[in-house]
């Protein structure tokens, strides 16, 4: 039995105390300078939290592989049994951000049926994404920055020059920067961050018209679990810097390395996204410490109903 079937609604809000329980423990290192301690304060949250769902579930996206992360490895079994379900996760998404008390740090999980989220390795991946409302293949990974810029501009009734473009601030993205400004468009450079900056094309009080750059695989795929929910479009495609990672790639059942994911091929079923913000940032506010607690900012999105919810929580005793 699927998460549509049995769990369903229940569910949607167990996860919420998931990546609360996340950013509430991540919060209390934000500004202190060390991002190891911060993931794994958020970490050991999590894991807590997730094994107290009655779910049967297996990390596909995780903090790495068995050898590397002691804790929420992917294959790790979490949950006290119940539903199979694949579950992609970054209980601190931003760990730099974090440490320096910059905006835009997340608790984030996607929880979705078995087999139905891509096993992505640890590698770039090359992303475009734009919201939701426009023709499927708008825009495309294999087309000039130019083009793409052009299609969006055309469909939104603007002129190219009125389109901001989200690109990590990297110096791997120099052509593409050039480009995108040689085109015409403004870029809204992000330090880090890129599940927010995707996102971030689905709100038009963000500003953002496009995400656009490499970034970590993993977190393209808990992008796409977003914008199943919320609308728009991602495509995706693996880089491998050796042949390491490619063979790090074969063991996930990665067989064609030059392959371009659509959102359906990234996730190809119904999924639960959540996220809790650590920091304040362009979708939610913060942990912020309040008399006798904390208050806590969660956006949870379930993909077959397309509800949306924000919940603002007030967390007595805790700090
Ligand atoms: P961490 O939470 O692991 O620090 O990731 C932050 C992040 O900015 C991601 O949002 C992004 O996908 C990735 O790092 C980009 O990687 P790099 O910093 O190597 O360019």
């Amino acid at each position: 039995m699927g998460i549509k079937s049995a769990l369903d609604r229940m569910l949607v809000l167990e996860v919420v105390r998931v990546t609360e329980a996340a950013a509430i423990s991540a919060a209390r290192l934000v500004g202190r300078g060390d991002e190891k301690q911060a993931d794994q304060a958020a970490v050991d949250a999590m894991r807590t939290q997730l094994n107290n769902l009655d779910i049967d579930g297996v990390i596909v996206i995780g903090e790495g592989e068995r050898d590397e992360a002691p804790m929420l490895y992917i294959g790790e079994k979490v949950g006290r049994g119940g539903p199979k379900v694949d579950i992609a996760l970054d209980p601190l998404e931003g760990t730099t951000i974090a440490a320096k008390a910059m905006q835009n740090s997340l608790a984030v999980i996607a929880i979705g049926d078995d087999g139905t989220m891509l096993r992505a390795p640890d590698v770039y991946m090359d992303k475009i994404a734009i919201g939701g409302g426009y023709e499927a293949g708008l825009v495309d990974l294999d087309r000039k920055p130019a083009e793409n810029l052009k299609a969006l501009a055309k469909a939104k009734g603007v002129p190219v020059e009125e389109l901001t473009a989200c690109i990590l601030d990297r110096p791997r993205h120099a052509e593409l920067i050039r480009e995108v400004r040689e085109a015409g468009a403004r870029i809204h450079l992000i330090g880090d961050g890129d599940i927010a900056g995707v996102i971030a094309t689905t709100d038009p009080n963000t500003g953002i018209d496009i995400y656009m750059g490499s970034g970590g695989a993993p977190e393209g795929v808990l992008a796409a679990a977003a914008l199943r929910s919320i609308g728009g479009q991602i495509q995706g495609r693996l880089l491998f810097k050796s042949d390491d990672e490619k063979a790090r790639a074969a063991k996930w059942g990665v067989t064609d390395l030059n392959r371009k994911y659509n959102l359906e091929d990234m996730v190809s079923g119904d999924v639960i996204f959540a996220a809790t913000g650590v920091t304040d940032g362009s979708m939610l506010e913060g942990v912020r410490l309040v008399p006798g607690g904390c208050t806590t900012e969660t956006i949870v999105m379930r993909s077959w109903s397309q509800t949306i919810r924000t919940i603002k929580t007030h967390h007595r005793g805790k700090r």
